[in-house]
């Protein structure tokens, strides 16, 4: 198929084009995806046509028919493409004329693949957000229900990877609640972003026609036509804010996923990954690798690198459509394919997690995590704490040196160093009594992180019933 008529377009043109130009032009090997979107919109064009006296009511029946036939064909996977066919619009746009004739050649009146495809991406990306806000909910709520079940456990906390101060679990995973909640805001925003019809632009100016946008738009679930077809057919800020998000989301889901890695590792040994989210080694009969982390680790690299991509793609491109657009399908479907497979996954892996809050609490034990409160106990009585942190850090120092930890030193020991310790000194080193005095609003105190909890469980409730309530 590479003869001139079977374009669309091919009434200027001596020359079929090139076959490798064909290649390099088509988009239909990616772009099928659009078919229902790029159908409903025909259908809702093809009643504004009616409405502008374009097609008799018998004329858009035969249209409306035709495309749910079309749109049969593609559920079915009856619906045949073609290189030659270019894009899928004009693929469903031949396929039309192909069944129900000339009537079908009235179709493209009023409209452009400019500001078609625009429409087509904006309904797509809607799609793919609600399921992502959907998945995104499961997540944070098997965090919330790892948190309530941590509530009582102490772990270490860790600045540049070594320990620091005595924490709650559930304090340490509800900071993932907190960076998820705000990618669900991030992609909640999206679809603010895509509530803003293009078609109706044409190429680029308007069309000569009076089709009634506003009921286009009503029809296909927009907020409202755009206000200037340039914007309509040049604009893919959406498609960035959606690529942005995903691209967030992915950074949140790497940090959760590689201190899971480090906290499965037998070095910490904090949590069990469930069995169904790890493989085996072919050559080494014990290993159990922590795959699904890895990926989710790797995959977050493809969701920057999709919302730097296409940042470029849009850099210096004057007004008003480009092909260079056409380009811009690879980057969103590549995200919501990536997004669709990994944000469940690191739900249900997440929902499966068994901690040992025994092997957490040792570790946290293990260590000197509680020098700064030794530091605050002298600074209560009446030691600068410049002066107290030095003491302090001598103390550590010496208990490196001798094979001891804080606990195990004497009083004597201690008042070797400063008279103003006492017996007090022993109720300080305690790895409960540390973290209950960490009472300031947003710290890890039991009664802090309660409060936390009860915040992230209405939170949650409202995020869940947003979720139900989209459509
Ligand atoms: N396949 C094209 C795209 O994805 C559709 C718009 C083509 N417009 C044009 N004037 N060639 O962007």
């Amino acid at each position: 198929m590479s003869d001139t008529e079977d374009k669309l377009w091919s009434g200027r043109f001596r020359q079929p084009p090139n076959e490798l130009f064909q290649q390099l032009n088509a988009s239909i090997m990616f772009d099928w995806r659009l078919a229902p979107y790029d159908i409903e919109g025909s259908i809702a064009h093809a009643r504004a046509l009616m409405g502008a006296g374009v097609l008799t009511d018998e004329e858009f029946t035969a249209i409306e028919d035709g495309l749910r036939k079309i749109m049969g064909e593609f559920l079915q996977g009856d619906l045949r493409f073609d290189v030659a066919d270019e894009d899928i619009h004009s693929a469903i746009e031949m396929r039309l004329i192909e069944l129900i004739g000339d009537t079908g050649k009235k179709l493209h009146t009023a409209r452009s693949r400019n500001d078609q495809v625009a429409t087509d991406l904006c309904l797509y990306i809607r799609d793919q957000v609600k399921q992502h806000l959907s998945d995104l909910v499961a997540l944070l709520s098997a965090l919330l229900g790892q948190a309530d079940a941590g509530v009582e456990a102490v772990m270490p906390g860790y600045t540049h990877l070594q320990r620091a101060q005595p924490v709650l679990l559930a304090h340490h995973l509800l900071a993932y609640f907190e960076m998820f909640s705000r990618d669900f805001v991030r992609l909640w925003r999206v679809l603010d972003a895509v509530a803003v019809m293009p078609l109706g632009a044409g190429a680029l100016a308007g069309v000569n026609y009076q089709v009634n946008r506003e009921a286009v738009a009503s029809e296909l679930g927009f907020a409202r036509p755009g206000a200037n077809s340039m914007d309509d057919v040049s604009n893919r800020d959406f498609a960035l804010d959606y690529l942005g998000a995903a691209s967030s989301l992915g950074v949140h889901m790497s940090r959760l996923a590689a201190e899971l890695l480090l906290w499965s590792s037998a070095e910490f040994g904090f949590v069990e990954i469930s069995d169904a989210f790890t493989s085996g080694s072919s050559i080494m009969p014990q290993k159990k690798n922590a795959d699904a982390c890895e990926l989710m680790r790797a995959k977050a690299v493809k969701l920057e690198a999709n919302h730097q991509g296409m940042t470029n793609l849009m850099t210096g491109l004057p007004l008003a459509y480009n092909k260079d657009l056409q380009e811009d399908k690879l980057y969103v479907f590549d995200t919501a394919d990536t997004l669709g497979v990994t944000l469940p996954v690191a739900a249900e892996m997440v929902r499966t997690l068994a901690f040992d809050h025994q092997a957490m609490r040792a570790a946290a034990w293990d260590s000197f995590a509680l020098a700064t409160d030794v530091a605050d106990y002298l600074v209560e009585r009446g030691v600068p704490f410049r002066d107290s942190h030095r003491i302090v850090g001598e103390l550590v120092r010496w208990c490196i040196d001798e094979g001891k930890t804080l606990a195990e030193l004497t009083l004597e020991e201690l008042r070797e160093r400063s008279d103003s310790f006492d017996d007090g000194y022993f109720e300080i080193v305690d790895l409960d009594a540390a973290v209950a005095r960490k009472l300031s609003y947003g710290g890890t105190a039991a009664g802090r992180v309660n409060a936390q909890l009860d915040g992230a469980r209405t939170r949650l409730k409202g995020l869940v019933q947003t979720v139900d309530e989209l459509d």
